[in-house]
């Protein structure tokens, strides 16, 4: 008798998931019942911010008094539905645009090739601050773009826990180095920005020549407009990049949520721009141009360098005696 109150039991423990399921379906479309969940008005009042909840708080912090952020959720669908794809289409159009004009174009080599003559173009203090500025730069692009693409990228291929390694170190270099590269880019601003000036008519012939490209010689003095272009987007855009991310960076100044919503947009759209720009100027300081990488690097260029792209400033230099009439000696001749 007990082996088969036993058996029964067995079964019905087994079948149990079964009756259970069936009971849910039976009753899940059976619109007749209706149970009032007794929370759902209280978080209706919450979430609309219906009064009940304001002044309730022992807290004194801006936003205390609103348990849900309801703007929040607007901003996040903005974030990963519209503003994360858009800036990943626009990176992905200024490398395509990159490689065509590297196929199109390839090496621009010295015409003459090289004189051998260095003409003095950048102080120390200066290489110093361009290169600081430049490394913060890098590491505060690749840990931004880290924060703004890893989950769509890294999470399917390492997985959430790996990830999440990443994104923690990645946030620790970026909430740290953004304040030094605030400091960096007004140094830079301060030692660049002779010669940066604006000047219509020289800026607009070399732009209506292309820069060059089109085949005719483009004059340009110290600068040429791109550059200028470069100067001044890394002044604004980098000026944007830097107070929007003092603002999400000290949240103790009373900025609302809805304040840091705001400027991280504005964060993130002109990072997008500065890294677009970056990548058109890197491409022309390292491999774009013979010869130029090694001016930033040694400070000295070749007079025929000069002579090519900045004859301008090279007859300045040639008045002022700053050309040596003999080529410098280097370490292999
Ligand atoms: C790996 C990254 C970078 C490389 C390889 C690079 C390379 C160069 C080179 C070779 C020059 C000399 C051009 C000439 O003599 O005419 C130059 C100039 C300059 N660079 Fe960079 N750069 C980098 C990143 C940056 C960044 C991140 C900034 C600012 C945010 C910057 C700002 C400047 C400025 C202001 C000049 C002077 C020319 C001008 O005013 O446009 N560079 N760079």
């Amino acid at each position: 008798m007990t082996k088969l109150l036993k058996t029964i039991l067995f079964i019905s423990f087994l079948l149990l998931p079964q009756i259970a399921q069936s009971n849910i379906s039976s009753n899940q479309f059976d619109e007749s019942i209706s149970i009032e969940n007794p929370g759902a008005e209280l978080w209706r009042n919450v979430r609309q911010r219906d009064g009940i909840f304001e002044g309730t708080s022992q807290s004194q912090s801006t936003d205390a008094n609103f348990l849900i952020n309801i703007t929040g959720e607007a901003w996040r669908q903005y974030r990963m539905l519209d503003l994360i794809p858009k800036a990943g289409i626009a990176l992905l159009v200024s490398l395509i645009g990159v490689l065509l004009f590297r196929v199109i174009r390839g090496n621009i080599l010295l015409e003459a090739g090289r004189s051998g003559i260095k003409i003095l173009r950048f102080s120390t203090s200066q290489r110093v601050i361009h290169w600081v500025t430049a490394i913060l730069f890098i590491i505060l692009s690749l840990t931004g773009l880290l924060l703004l693409f890893g989950r769509s990228f890294l999470i399917p291929m390492m997985g959430a826990e790996a990830f999440s390694y990443f994104a923690v170190g990645a946030k620790f270099l970026h909430d740290y180095l953004g304040p030094a590269f605030a400091v960096s880019l007004v140094l830079l601003f301060i030692f660049f920005i002779k010669g940066n000036m604006p000047s219509l008519k020289q800026d607009l012939a070399w732009l209506a020549k292309g820069g060059g490209m089109l085949g005719r010689h483009a004059s340009a003095d110290r600068y040429n407009a791109g550059e200028k272009g470069w100067f001044w987007i890394a002044a604004f855009v980098g000026g944007a990049i830097v107070v929007s991310g003092f603002v999400l960076d000290f949240p103790i100044f009373g900025q609302s949520r809805e304040t840091m919503e705001l400027f991280h947009v504005i964060h993130t759209i002109a990072a997008t721009l500065i890294v677009i720009a970056s990548i058109g100027h890197i491409y022309m300081g390292t491999i774009a141009m013979d010869g130029t990488f090694e001016v930033m690097k040694t400070g000295y260029c070749d007079s025929n360098w000069a002579k090519e792209h900045h004859d301008l400033w090279y007859e300045k230099q040639l008045a002022a005696g700053k050309v040596p009439a003999q080529k410098t000696p280097t370490k292999s001749s």
